[in-house]
């Protein structure tokens, strides 16, 4: 007889359950479909879904993604289809992403500040066809620049005031092509209060704006990168930008500061690793916040599912509910039109 095989005494037999308990059986409440879904705390609906969609040049054409299975990029006139869907279902907003003609990138994105770019012209044809779906344009320099980075680059530094100048511009341009929300995701300091100020001073008081307030430097947006084109490009890292992954005060005071400047609503990014900081901002500012299970994490799910390794669709809906209860009032998902149409 060894030490691990010694005979242990059950607690049950020294106390009942009802005893331990005081009577207080959790399960109850649990017991049935009609009872759990009477105590349930928090709904997924189709108004909490935010649909990115990926752009590119061309005509009548799509193009699937390795790394993001159901997810394509789409010429102006399909993103146009896409949107038709996105309003059928429901869905109340979707957010561009551009995959600009390399040919057109160079050292300080210049091209962001063509009111005739691609994500432009896409406002535009979506505005006029579907005038009823919101539509929220990033003024981040990355799918311009030739290095990959959200700033403008010089001597090995991405450059803060320059790249606020510059995107308060690019804002205009956009906001003048019919976006209806502003959603800034490079990180400068400076830039809402900067945005702000350009968009009244050329009559869009109306346009809101998302602020990618606390955008983590990380790993999670591998699949991203390939759908804009920016993944071969990137030199070193957005370390000098983005938060550390390590912190959350920090993550507190840049969403108190976008507040200050101007900020309409908050955005949390990545997602799912980051609901703390949901859950601290929505308690502590208490404004409209959302997060945005970005692309390694939709990868994640589709892949683990494809294995057959998880159940993809219950994993989906469970995730998806998770923002909700950290606090969130709406999540940008890759999976927004399947969801939608479960719901
Ligand atoms: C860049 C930007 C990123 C995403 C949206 N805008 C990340 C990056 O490459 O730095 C990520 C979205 C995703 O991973 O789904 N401004």
């Amino acid at each position: 007889m060894n030490k691990f095989s010694r005979t242990v005494s059950s607690p049950a037999t020294r106390r009942t359950v009802d005893e331990i308990t005081g009577g207080r059986r959790l399960r109850r409440t649990r017991k049935a479909d009609w009872s759990r879904r009477l105590v349930r705390e928090n709904h997924l609906t189709v108004d909490d879904l935010i649909w990115p969609l990926f752009l590119m040049e061309g005509e009548n054409r799509q193009e699937p993604l390795d790394a993001m299975p159901g997810v394509m990029r789409h010429t102006v006139d399909q993103a146009v289809r896409q949107a038709e869907r996105a309003a059928r279902l429901g869905i109340p907003a979707i957010a561009t992403f551009p995959n600009i003609d390399p040919a057109r990138r160079d050292e300080t994105g210049s091209h962001s500040l063509d009111p005739d770019n691609l994500i432009n012209r896409a406002s535009r044809a979506i505005k006029e066809a579907v005038p009823e779906i919101g539509i929220i344009t990033d003024v981040a320099l990355d799918p311009f620049t030739s290095h990959g980075h959200d700033g403008i680059l010089r001597d090995g530094e991405i450059v803060n005031d320059e790249t606020v100048a510059q995107i308060a511009v690019a804002a205009v341009g956009q906001a003048a092509a019919g976006a209806d929300i502003i959603a800034p995701s490079d990180m400068m300091d400076g830039r809402i209060g900067a945005i702000r100020d350009a968009l009244d001073q050329n009559g869009f008081q109306n346009v809101a704006i998302m602020s990618y307030a606390t955008k983590f430097a990380s790993a999670f947006y591998g699949p991203y990168r390939e759908a804009i084109g920016t993944g071969g490009l990137l030199k070193g890292d957005k370390k000098s930008y983005y938060i550390d992954p390590a912190n959350t005060d920090e993550a507190l005071r840049e969403a108190e500061q976008d507040l200050l400047e101007g900020a309409d609503m908050l955005m949390v990014k990545p997602g799912l690793p980051y609901l703390d900081i949901v859950h601290r901002l929505k308690d502590t500012f208490a404004v409209p916040t959302f997060a945005y299970q970005v692309s390694g994490e939709y990868a994640m799910i589709r892949a683990a599912a494809a294995n057959g390794w998880i159940d993809g669709e219950r994993a989906m809906i469970e995730s998806l509910l998770a923002f909700k209860r950290a606090g969130c009032d709406g999540i940008l998902t890759y999976f927004a039109p399947e969801m939608a149409e479960l719901l």
